[in-house]
């Protein structure tokens, strides 16, 4: 049986940042690739119709979004509810304007503190019956409050009608890890601890908090990036295979690595903020919240046992680049007598702003020496051009696949990884903008290794 394909979409927030940035142009995307032809009902505090079709308007051409017959559909498909979250009359309005649809896509583009009357009142007002729900990040602050949220989703919500987002997971490079890894048979031989030394990923951002600092201050990176993107890239890189093609078979084997990682105590963290951040608007004046953070973790798995994995991500940094680098280890022996002793074999998997997987090797400077020169093969290089992730991750929902979210054990056991570190506190460095953070960030590094600093942009391979 085919899953039942949702015929409204309602999404609250409908004023708010995610709604402008992401939701307007991913539907926008739907209607022109998809031909997303239901309700779209917005639900905000303020406003009214005419308001919400100009933001509408002015998200599409913000993202560089021309296509007049796209803009025209969404504008027409536009509704709009209007009222307080804890008022159940709005949500009995709601439910008049959805009609005749039976099995309306609920997205909770709010704060995970109104999340609760909000489910409540879908309850109430039978907008919940037959209906799915995408809720975004963060999923809770803690391990704690992440189990009461999914508590509260739970009461109204079963786990199969339960989307939670996490865009990284949309990304196109990010979904070409799991591929790349099980589509060919020469990675699987040295995808282990007795070849590979170590693996680090960094996720570096040369922009600042900018206008989210009373965001941004509630969370840090770790809650911002770590807990949900990074340790999503890590399950991606370090799972066994599926078993199967179901999404739950990718699942599952996603869910066992988070939770073969140990939990993070504070010598495996460093914390740093850049100066300045604390005159941020919205920034409490003697804040010590992380806007950048290096950590080390370990796997208790017999594949990776004693493999460091690295995870560096801040703001204000040197550059705007995700890459994921696997380092192999020297060969057993120095065979050729070099001045410098070079860098070992790695494979790097590029993810943001560009695309590349490539292998970095040694190859003979060409002469009488038998001395070499450091050589990257790529195996792909592109631009990101593919469809943006909430356009993907919108669609998958709608069709009631969850392969691409989050499942409650991964999203609980990710808590679980950085929770002791979230209410330990370890303590805050300042860095420069425009550095690669505090110093004290190579003293998490082990057996000698050094951080790998990404490139802004990546050279183009030769043709
Ligand atoms: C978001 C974080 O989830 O991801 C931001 O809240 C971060 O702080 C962003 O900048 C990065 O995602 P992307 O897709 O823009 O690289």
């Amino acid at each position: 049986m085919s899953p039942v394909v949702s015929d409204a979409f309602v999404f609250f927030g409908a004023t708010g940042d995610l709604a402008f940035k992401q939701i307007f142009p991913a539907l926008a995307g739907l209607i022109r690739d998809e031909g997303f032809d239901v309700p779209i009902i917005g639900v905000a505090r303020s406003g009214d119709l005419d308001s919400l079709k100009a933001r509408a308007a002015a998200s599409l051409a913000a993202a560089g979004n021309t296509d007049k017959a796209s803009l025209g559909k969404l504008l027409a498909q536009l509704r709009y509810v209007k009222g307080d979250d804890d008022d159940v009359e709005m949500f009995h309005a709601l439910r008049r304007e959805l009609g005749d649809a039976a099995h309306p896509l609920h997205y909770l583009a709010i704060p995970p503190s109104l999340f609760a009357p909000v489910i409540d009142n879908l309850d109430k007002s039978a907008c919940a019956r037959d209906a799915r729900i995408i809720v975004e990040k963060p999923f809770g602050r803690d391990l704690a409050s992440a189990r009461a949220l999914n508590a509260t989703v739970h009461r109204v919500f079963a786990e199969p009608s339960i989307f939670r987002i996490d865009h990284y997971l949309g990304k196109e490079p990010v979904q070409n890890l799991l591929y790349f890894r099980f589509a060919n048979s020469f990675l699987e031989p040295i995808w282990r601890h007795e070849y590979v030394s170590s693996i680090q990923i960094t996720m570096a951002e040369a922009f600042d908090v900018a206008d989210r600092g009373a965001f941004f201050d509630q969370a840090g990176t770790i809650r911002d990036v770590v807990q949900n993107h990074l340790l999503q890239v890590v399950s991606l890189l370090m799972m066994e295979a599926p078993s199967g093609r179901s999404p739950e078979a990718s699942r599952n084997q996603k869910f066992k690595v988070l939770d073969s990682i140990r939990p993070l105590r504070p010598e495996d963290v460093v914390r740093g903020q850049y100066r300045g951040y604390r005159s941020v608007v919205g920034v409490a004046p003697d804040s010590t919240m992380e806007t950048f953070v290096a950590l080390r973790l370990h796997l208790d798995t017999w594949r990776w046992g004693g493999v460091p994995i690295y995870i560096r991500a801040g703001k204000a940094l040197p550059v705007t680049a995700t890459e994921v680098l696997v380092e192999l280890r020297q060969p057993p022996q120095m065979v050729f007598h070099e001045d410098e002793p070079p860098d070992g074999n790695f494979l790097r998997f590029r993810l943001t702003p560009d695309m590349a997987i490539s292998v970095g090797a040694r190859a003979k400077r060409p002469g009488e020496a038998m001395a070499g020169e450091a050589v990257e093969l790529f195996a792909r290089h592109q631009s990101g051009s593919e469809h943006p992730p909430y356009q993907r991750l919108i669609g998958d929902a709608r069709r009631g696949d969850q392969g691409l979210f989050a499942r409650e054990d991964s999203v609980e056991a990710a808590w679980r990884i950085v929770d002791p570190v979230l209410h330990a506190q370890p303590p805050i460095h300042e860095y420069v903008r425009g550095s690669w953070g505090p110093a004290a960030a190579a003293g998490i590094l082990a057996n000698g290794d050094h951080w790998h600093d990404p490139a802004a942009s990546l050279p183009a391979p030769a043709s």
